[in-house]
């Protein structure tokens, strides 16, 4: 394929170091005539591991070259990938000037080409950004409507700078937002060669998932050296207790809760939480980190409480009780502690009207719930059927296998709230459904 890429930094420069390897050939373009001049003498201005020699092996064999005509680049390749910088605003946002400039002159080079050409996206940008802002600008500059003259990718860059060659001959997974098949297809032309999965997904799908990535890596990051910290202050190697977290790969390092549901609860996560933030605080630490697990926990199940007050319905029913699925233990339950922020809310007119509560679960026992929680016993119903035919909103509070019975009696006119995620969108028929997460 002929491709362009438009900016030569870290991420553009790799991309004509290494693609060419696939059969590609390359026009890089960019603002700066001493970066272009530089590809066209075969070096580069960014030091990268093995950068340099394959940005002269692949100017030597001609496959590579610059310009600072955006037009010819357009002109002369079937294919862009947009790699300019996408910087930090002072208040955190992200810049997208020069994603903007270089998509207007992209759409205005795109008004005399006569073929179906893609625009690929490998700029991080927030979710939205290419459709409802990028995409407006290609198709006013170009004349030209999506998908019938040309189509968007957003394709994701995860390389590391100093690895960033390895990298993108390693990646872990190809990512590729598209705005229809036939431009998602084509972009996955441009990998072929790579020996790691491709995954075609919406735009903003693409879009999110580098700002996934990054999170979870700093988070990581942040954990370790917090939990790092605690170790080294009581003088134990902290490197040595990490390794016995990295043996766990069934619930530390697995995709094991990752996935997005409710709020952790039980008789251990909150207290073992709780006492190592004090044990930090008594050695005069800071464990940021730790309290704010707790502190966004809390926040998530306020997140439930202010949606079933934005729902402004008087009869709520709660399927599910325990903290989890397949336990009867209501100790530290984020449902439980729901229910009482519900009471609590309604109790102070802080809604605007009463609200009545039932609640199921097919492992409680009432006895036992009542010496705990005594105020709950005459929300208690004998099955899901009485909760659901009284209520308004049905939220589902754990994954119980027994939810499933839920689509039979569930009616058009009601809503449910699905804390957990235990059913797949439309999997329930005839209501509305809502989830927190
Ligand atoms: N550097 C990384 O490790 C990395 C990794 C993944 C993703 N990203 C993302 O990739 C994007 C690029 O990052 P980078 O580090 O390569 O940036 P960079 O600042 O090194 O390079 C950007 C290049 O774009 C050029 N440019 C600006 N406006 C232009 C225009 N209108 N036409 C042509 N060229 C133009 C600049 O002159 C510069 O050479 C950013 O969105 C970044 O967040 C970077």
């Amino acid at each position: 394929m002929k491709i362009s890429v438009f900016g030569l930094g870290y991420v553009g420069s790799v991309l004509l170091g290494c693609l060419p390897d696939f059969g590609h050939e390359l026009i890089g373009d960019d603002i700066k005539s001493e970066k272009v001049e530089l590809i066209n003498s075969g070096q580069s201005q960014v030091y990268e591991k093995d950068l340099i020699e394959r940005i002269k092996k692949q100017s030597e064999s001609n496959k590579i070259s610059a310009t600072t005509d955006d037009h010819k680049a357009i002109e002369e390749t079937e294919l862009c990938l947009i790699c300019v910088g996408t910087p930090g605003n002072l208040d955190g946002s992200i810049n997208l000037d020069h994603v903007e400039t270089v998509t207007a002159s992209i759409g205005a080079a795109l008004k005399s080409k006569s073929d179906y050409f893609v625009v690929g996206y490998r700029s991080t940008m927030l979710p939205g950004s290419i459709e409802n802002f990028l995409i407006p600008v290609l198709e006013e500059s170009s004349d030209k409507k999506l998908n019938k003259d040309f189509g968007v990718c957003m394709n994701p860059e995860f390389l590391r700078e100093g690895q960033a060659v390895y990298d993108f001959f390693n990646p872990a997974r190809t990512v590729i937002g598209e705005s229809d098949p036939k431009a998602g297809e084509k972009m996955e032309l441009v990998y072929k060669g790579l020996d790691a999965p491709v995954v075609h997904v919406p735009i903003n799908h693409a879009e999110m998932i580098k700002y996934i990535d990054n999170s979870y890596h700093g988070l990581k990051i942040a954990f370790a050296n917090e939990i790092g910290a605690i170790c080294n202050r009581i003088g134990m190697d902290s490197s040595e207790v990490m390794k016995l977290f990295f043996m766990d790969d069934k619930l530390n390092i697995s995709a094991h809760y990752l996935k997005p549901g409710f709020a952790f609860g039980g008789s251990c996560i909150p207290k073992d939480l709780n006492a190592i933030i004090h044990f930090a605080k008594q050695l005069d630490m800071d464990p940021r980190l730790l309290e704010g697990v707790l502190s966004s926990n809390s926040r998530h199940i306020e997140r439930a409480l202010e949606l079933i007050q934005q729902l402004g319905k008087t009869n709520v029913g709660i399927l599910g009780l325990s903290f989890k699925e397949d336990t009867d233990d209501v100790r530290e339950s984020p449902v439980v502690k729901l229910v009482n922020r519900i009471f609590e809310k309604s109790y102070l007119r802080l809604f605007d009207k009463q609200i009545f509560i039932s609640i199921w679960d097919p492992h409680v026992n009432r006895s036992e719930l009542g010496q705990v929680l005594p105020h709950f016993i005459p929300m208690l119903k004998d099955s899901m059927e009485d909760v659901v035919k009284g209520s308004d909103i049905v939220v589902i509070g754990n994954a119980n296998s027994e939810m499933k019975e839920l689509n039979k009696y569930i009616k058009d006119d009601q809503i449910v709230l699905d804390l957990v995620k235990f059913f797949k969108k439309d999997e329930l028929q005839n209501c509305e459904y809502v989830t927190i997460s």
